[in-house]
């Protein structure tokens, strides 16, 4: 296969993890007689000091050009704080995403036996806890009408049928493939927008049969998450909900740093980390590759290159077992690999395998 890849590596940490997963890539391309086209492009903070503007055009074209985009994480302290801050850098990373319909979010959340200790939670509850999040990414209050003035404000979380439609799909095609259970996790006994999604879903159930299909409030669903997260399977929710509980469901896990997300719809399809661009870390060379180099592996099982993905899976799971480990997950006095160490350790084994 011929894969032609968007590079954008973004602001902070981003640049690094990013190398390691180009790398990985390269290697795992080489090992099973892929070729490889790369073009960079600049997005986030980077673009706005460049060009000003954070998904500048350029950077469009160059992901319509390709097959998939490497993505890495974008943001930057300088705006956090300011209210005031006519452009963002994360008004690109949404710019991207409406223009190339990136409707679905799939965010898995795993865990690692060997990082269970590093969970929040007791290792009892979170053993096996294997779930994904299936989040509806360009609609919602993310993009709907907004006001906003010195004395009121607003976002509209607007829904129509064919958005909810067709986010159900996807969440069944991978309930389908998985333990066959759907959760659908909104807000009905209050908000509207929640009832149509609601009503929308209890439609579409009926024709998914082997799948049981549960309703559960925003709510209530963040608190089983941290009570009993081996309840869930597959949940899908819209865009706000998405992003709150995936946060949440990320550092199950023990590290954020760990856990990739793609975000698929009409156009070229992202791989990204879930996690962001940890600015106090930038260029200490401390940051974890796995959650980039993992985003590779569903990469290329985006193109049913399943045994690609299993060998960058076999990698990851090598490092750690052999303590080859960024701080945050290193165990006690075991010896600290920087980012490019642990990436380059997983490339050698992609070599030898
Ligand atoms: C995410 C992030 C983004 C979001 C930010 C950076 C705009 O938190 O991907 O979850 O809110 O969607
Ligand atoms: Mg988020």
């Amino acid at each position: 296969m011929n894969l032609k890849i968007a590079v954008l590596p973004g602001d902070g940490i981003g640049p690094e993890i990013s190398r390691q997963g180009v790398d990985v890539m390269t290697a795992v391309c080489e090992k099973f007689g892929h070729s490889v086209d790369y073009r960079y492009g600049i997005c986030g903070a980077d673009a706005i000091d460049k060009v000003g503007d954070p998904f500048p055009q350029e950077t469009y074209e160059t992901c319509l050009w390709a097959d998939a985009v490497l993505f890495s994480a974008v943001g930057d302290p300088k705006f956090d704080n300011n209210p005031n801050a006519k452009v963002r850098p994360e008004q690109g990373l949404l710019a991207m995403r409406k223009k190339l319909g990136l409707f679905a979010n799939i965010r898995p959340v795993e865990t690692f036996d060997c990082l269970i200790h590093k969970s929040p939670l007791r290792a009892e509850l979170v053993e096996g806890a294997d779930f994904i999040c299936i989040r509806e990414l360009t609609g919602g209050m993310y993009f709907g009408e907004k006001y906003e003035d010195n004395e009121r404000a607003y976002d509209t979380n607007a829904y129509t049928r064919a958005e909810i439609e067709r986010i159900l799909r996807v969440a069944y095609s991978y309930a389908l493939r998985r333990r066959k259970h759907l959760t659908v996790v909104d807000k009905a006994n209050v908000l509207a927008s929640s009832r149509l999604w609601r009503k929308v879903a209890q439609e579409i159930a009926t024709e998914y049969p082997d799948v049981t299909t549960d309703y559960m409030y925003v709510d209530n669903a963040a608190m089983r998450m941290i009570q009993e997260p081996r309840f869930f399977d597959v949940m899908v929710t819209e865009n706000t909900f998405g992003d709150i509980l995936t946060d949440e469901g990320s550092v199950i896990s023990g590290s954020m740093g760990l856990l990739p997300s793609a975000s698929t719809g009409e156009k070229t399809p992202v791989f990204e980390p879930i996690h962001g661009s940890w600015p106090q870390a930038k260029g200490l060379n401390i940051a974890n590759p796995l959650a980039q180099i993992l985003s590779v592996a569903m990469l290329f099982e985006y193109f049913d290159l399943i045994e690609e993905g299993a060998l960058i899976r076999k990698a990851v799971n090598a490092s750690l077992d052999e303590n080859v480990r960024t701080p945050e997950i290193q165990v006690e006095g075991g010896a600290k690999y920087g980012t490019k160490e642990v990436g380059e350790w997983i490339v050698e084994y992609i070599k030898k395998a």
